[in-house]
C-alpha cells in the first residue's frame, strides 16, 4: 500500500510540492483547489509525467474532499500569496477564513492525518488549523524553519564558496521579519560560522535570510517563492512518512518550552511517523532568548487580531 498525501491549494507551492512528492514514488497524491479544472488539469499533467520519470503513484485532482479520504498527511497551501509591498500579515484575515474552512473539510475525511501548514502568515495559520481540527499538537506542524534555514544555508555556501551539503543552519522564531537566524548553531563542516566570517558578513547574511521571501517577491512581482518552499514541505513529509526521527526547525505549538505558551513558534523538533516526537530545547544566550521572545510576541499579536 502506498501512502496518501493530499495537497490543498494547487497553486505554485501546492503543485510543485505535488510534483516533488510524486517523484518520490511512495505516495498517491491528491491535489485540491477551489478553482474548477486547475487541480484536475495539473494532476493529469503530473500523472502523464509518470511514465517518463518512472513513478507509479496515482496523482488525482479534485474540487471536493471525498477523494482525500484517509490521507496520511494533508499539506495546506490554500490561500492568497503575497504581492509586492504586501506583508505576510496583510494576508491574515483572508487566509484565516480559508484555512479554517479547508481544515474543517480535511478533518471530516481524514481524522487521523497529520497536518502540514504552509499558508501565510504561517504561525497564525497553524494556530487556526490546530484550533479548528482539535488535533493534538503533535499532528499540526507549520512549515517555515526548513525554508528559512535553507535560505541561510544557501547564502553561507555562496559566501564561502563551499558545498551546500557542508552547511547546516538553524533559524528559529516566527516566519516573519522577526525570525531568528542563529549563527552560533550554523556550521560549515562542523565549524560554527562565527569562526569563519566577520560579524559584519554574518549580519549581512542574517538580514538577507530575514528578507529572503521579499527578495523573491521583488523579482517575481506577481507571486512569491515556491521552489524552495515546496522542497521544504517535502523534506517534512518525507521525515514523517519514512519515520526518520529527523530534527528540523518547524513551527510547533509551544506549551511552556522556551518560556512560550499556547503559541506556534519555530523551534527544532524531531519529526517521525507520529508527527512531532520531541521539541528540542536549546540552551540559548540571553540575547538569543530575547530575540525569540520578540518574535513570539509578533506572532501573539497576529493571533490576538484573529480572535480565534
Ligand atoms: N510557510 C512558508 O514558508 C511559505 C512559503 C511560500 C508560500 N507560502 C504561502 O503559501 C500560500 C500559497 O502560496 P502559492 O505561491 O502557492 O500561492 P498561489 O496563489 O499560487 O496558490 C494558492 C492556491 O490556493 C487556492 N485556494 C484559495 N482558496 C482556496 C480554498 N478555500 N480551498 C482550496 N484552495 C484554495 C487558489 O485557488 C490557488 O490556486 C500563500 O499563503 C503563501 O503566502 C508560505
Amino acid at each position: 500500500m502506498r501512502f496518501k498525501v493530499t495537497v490543498v491549494g494547487s497553486g505554485n507551492v501546492g503543485a510543485t510540492a505535488a510534483q516533488r512528492l510524486a517523484e518520490k514514488g511512495y505516495a498517491d497524491v491528491v491535489l485540491v483547489d477551489i478553482v474548477e479544472g486547475v487541480p484536475q488539469g495539473k494532476a493529469l499533467d503530473l500523472a502523464e509525467a509518470g511514465p517518463i520519470e518512472g513513478y507509479d503513484g496515482r496523482v488525482t485532482g479534485s474540487n471536493g474532499y471525498e477523494q482525500t479520504a484517509g490521507s496520511d498527511i494533508v499539506v495546506i497551501t490554500a490561500g492568497l500569496a503575497r504581492k509586492p509591498g504586501m506583508s505576510r500579515d496583510d494576508l491574515l484575515m483572508k487566509n484565516c477564513e480559508i484555512v479554517k474552512g479547508v481544515t474543517e473539510q480535511v478533518v471530516r475525511h481524514s481524522p487521523q492525518c497529520i497536518l502540514v501548514i504552509v499558508s501565510n502568515p504561517l504561525d497564525a495559520m497553524a494556530q487556526v488549523a490546530l484550533r479548528t481540527s482539535r488535533f493534538p499538537r503533535e499532528r499540526v506542524i507549520g512549515m517555515a524553519g526548513v525554508l528559512d534555514s535553507a535560505r541561510f544555508r544557501a547564502f553561507v555556501a555562496m559566501e564561502l564558496k563551499v558545498s551546500v551539503e557542508n552547511v547546516q543552519a538553524l533559524v528559529m522564531g516566527g516566519h516573519g521579519d522577526t525570525m531568528v537566524p542563529l549563527p552560533r548553531f550554523t556550521v560549515v563542516a562542523g565549524v560554527p560560522i562565527t569562526e569563519l566570517m566577520s560579524p559584519e558578513t554574518i549580519e549581512r547574511l542574517v538580514k538577507r535570510t530575514r528578507e529572503g521571501g521579499a527578495e523573491i517577491v521583488s523579482y517575481l512581482k506577481t507571486g512569491s517563492a515556491y521552489y524552495a518552499p515546496s522542497s521544504a514541505v517535502v523534506e517534512m513529509v518525507d521525515a514523517i512518512l519514512m519515520d526518520r526521527h529527523k530534527i528540523l526547525p518547524c513551527a510547533a505549538y509551544l506549551q511552556g518550552e522556551y518560556g512560550i505558551k499556547d503559541l506556534f513558534v519555530g523551534v527544532p523538533v524531531k519529526l517521525g511517523g507520529r508527527g512531532i516526537e520531541q521539541i528540542l530545547e536549546l540552551n540559548l544566550t540571553p540575547d538569543e532568548r530575547a530575540m525569540l521572545r520578540k518574535s513570539a510576541d509578533a506572532v501573539a499579536e497576529l493571533v490576538g487580531v484573529m480572535k480565534i
